[in-house]
């Protein structure tokens, strides 16, 4: 099995590819990247989520214009979700946030996973060569079972259906979080198991390289990592008085009026660093130390940049809700240019294997 011999991947570089690099890169040749992520639908976004990928994710329409696919992973969240409202809700959701957060449509690729039910037959088309034993090496299918989920079927093959979805678009470039790296990997293996048994010589699947970008780190309301299980979260599209609650009830430590502050230690200051240019991340940090303000002036201050930060983003996602049939135009669109790719994808596939 190729994924005996490899070394861990617990530890990968910031920014760094794993696999091969890009071609592009190591030849300096024109061949076109093609990046591609799916996106969960799993709830509101919060600042966690949007400094830690989705602005990464974001960055690369203008880095591959009309070559940076992103797409809903619905089929995925059937493994973990049973409410066919909420994942209906969910779903819509991820566009309309996408969108008003900047996704444009003339520059990236914004598609349904499941308005390309392609990667459901090259899905099946690559179970038949991957070892069950892979699939039982999943870190994430482990954890997710440990968590309580149950272990379906869908479960466990979800790296099957992960792999098709990158496979079936031939990207070249999936940028993902440290949790997804081993996906990324059967990715490749599996790719290589259907090269080898059909290809005859010939690489029909293209193997992708992650990218791994860590993203920034966003402490929570408790100062623990800013995430949706530990209920610490400040979400992107809340505004008015609910957002003050949240920012005036930041935890800090507790210091006199006066006294000096330490910027590194405070998550007030931690989040105004993400929202502030860098001039005002220096001057607030000089009136930290210099005991010229507190806690709850800081947080007044924070408030008011995250309210100018995402007023745009507020502004545009409140237009996309009254006018949901643009919404479902982009979608449509998405799909048809992802479909496209994809029908030829698996239509080499199926004769690989001679059943077309
Ligand atoms: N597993 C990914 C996650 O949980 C979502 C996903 C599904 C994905 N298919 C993908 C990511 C293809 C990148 C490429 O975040």
């Amino acid at each position: 099995m190729p994924g005996d011999r490899r070394p861990p991947l617990d530890s990968p570089r910031a920014g760094s590819y794993i696999g091969r690099m890009p071609s592009a890169e190591r030849h300096g040749s024109p061949k076109p990247e093609r990046d591609l992520s799916g996106i969960q639908p799993s709830g509101e976004l919060h600042l966690g989520n949007y400094f830690g990928a989705i602005q990464q994710h974001l960055e690369l329409q203008h880095e591959h214009p009309g070559e940076a696919f992103f797409f809903i992973a619905n089929y995925h969240a059937l493994t973990t979700t049973r409410d066919r409202e909420l994942l209906r809700q969910r779903t819509l959701d991820v566009a309309l946030d996408y969108l008003a957060l900047g996704l444009d449509p003339e520059k990236a690729v914004l598609f349904r996973q499941s308005d390309v039910p392609e990667v459901c037959e090259l899905s099946w088309l690559l179970a038949t060569v991957t070892p069950v034993s892979l699939l039982e090496k999943g870190v994430s299918y482990k954890e997710k079972v440990q968590r309580g989920i149950p272990a379906s079927a869908g479960l466990l093959t979800y790296p099957l259906l992960m792999a098709a979805d990158i496979l079936i678009y031939r990207a070249t470039v999936v940028p993902v979080g440290e949790d997804q790296v081993q996906h990324i990997e059967f990715t490749r293996d599996m790719a290589g198991f259907f090269n080898n048994a059909y290809g005859r010589g010939e690489e029909i699947l293209h193997l992708p390289v992650a990218r791994f970008s860590p993203g920034k780190k966003v402490p929570g309301l408790d100062g623990q990592k800013m995430s949706k299980s530990y209920g610490n979260t400040i979400t992107i599209f809340e505004e008015g008085k609910s957002l003050e609650k949240k920012v005036m009830g930041i935890k800090t430590a507790s210091i006199p009026l006066g006294e000096p502050l330490d910027p590194e230690t405070d998550t007030v200051f931690a989040l105004y660093r993400l929202v502030a240019t860098p001039d005002e991340v220096e001057e607030m940090a000089r009136r930290y130390r210099s005991g010229a303000i507190g806690f709850g002036q800081a947080k007044k201050e924070l408030l008011e940049k995250l309210d100018a930060h995402f007023a745009e983003a507020r502004e545009r996602r409140r237009a996309l809700v009254a006018n949901l049939d643009r919404v479902e135009e982009i979608l449509a669109e998405g799909a048809r240019r992802a479909r496209a790719i994809a029908r030829e994808t698996l239509d080499r596939c199926r004769d690989a294997v001679g059943i077309l």
